[in-house]
């Protein structure tokens, strides 16, 4: 079976699925997108992802004419048309096609684009085991990376960069504190404490992290929402980064050097493997599915 995508309110094939080259998020990176992962055939923390994706909208001034009762129904119905139970579903929505003009245009409605693509979430627990390692690079994105648009050649930089060092990831550095990854939130725990970045204009409101800050404090574990430096990743007791395609995973070694004390480290750790049980745990709440 080809595999479908979504182009104003058609479904076709992916290879057929086109928008215009003057289209403003091909231009400008003038276009908002969402990423929401698709478990026995049901979207984890759908609520979430369409309340980011309002917002983002609404920060930029793109008018969507789609409501979310029928929004959420083309979704279900690409999803459900490609067959796949274990899928991510990507949905981006640029300010619409026009002669290129930076203003923005009259009267262009927006582009509502959609695709889905296979996933193997079980790795991501065969990686509890292992962990992953990190790099670190510097952020140069622009002063408001909470809004979740299409422009992120910075992101790409730095994930190419991990890529090309073995590592899995890259964590942006700003001065010396840590912000998140290039696609994933950033988080350390010491002392019991676990401690991410919080909210606002310096990194994007992950869906996950929202989620595990929300399951760790009904668990009654200790989270800071704070700015933490490299030097205190270094010296923390573990680490670890969420998404919605990596839920959650240990990262066991930054710029190369083991996270965690001489015997401890450079291995999962135990918060972060209670952490797990949470995130996994509501994984088969929402969906239903189990590894
Ligand atoms: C820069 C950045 N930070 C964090 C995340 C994690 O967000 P979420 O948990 O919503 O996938 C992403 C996801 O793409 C991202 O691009």
């Amino acid at each position: 079976m080809p595999q479908l995508a979504y182009v104003n309110g058609r479904i076709l094939p992916l290879a057929d699925a086109s928008l215009h080259i003057e289209d403003r998020g091909t231009q400008f990176g003038d276009a908002v997108y969402e990423v929401c992962a698709v478990m026995n055939g049901h979207i984890l923390d759908w609520q979430p992802h369409l309340v980011r994706l309002r917002r983002n909208l609404a920060e930029l001034g793109i008018v969507l004419d789609i409501a979310d009762g029928p929004l959420t129904l083309q979704a279900r119905r690409l999803i459900a048309a490609n067959g796949h139970a274990e899928c991510i579903i990507y949905m981006q929505v640029s300010r619409g096609t026009a002669k290129r003009d930076h203003a923005f245009p009259g009267a262009a409605p927006a582009n509502l684009v959609m695709t889905v693509r296979r996933f193997d979430f079980a790795q991501r627990l065969r990686q509890l085991e292992t962990g992953i390692a990190i790099i670190t690079q510097p952020d140069n994105r622009w002063g408001r990376v909470d809004i979740k648009t299409t422009g992120l050649l910075p992101n790409v930089l730095a994930k190419q960069a991990a890529k090309q060092a073995g590592a899995f990831e890259a964590w942006l550095v700003s001065g010396d504190t840590v912000r998140e990854g290039s696609s994933t939130s950033a988080w350390i725990v010491k002392d019991g404490r676990i401690i991410t970045h919080p909210t606002g204009t310096a990194i994007l409101p992950g869906i996950a992290r929202d989620s595990l800050i929300r399951l760790a404090r009904e668990a009654q574990l200790v989270v800071e929402q704070r700015p933490f430096t490299l030097a205190e990743a270094m010296a923390a007791d573990e680490a670890f980064l969420t998404s919605t395609t990596a839920p959650i995973l240990p990262v066991v070694r930054i710029d190369g050097q083991a996270v965690g004390n001489s015997t401890t480290g450079g291995k999962t750790g135990p918060i972060v493997r209670r952490l797990a049980e949470l995130t996994w745990n509501e994984v088969a709440r929402q969906t239903g599915w189990r590894a």
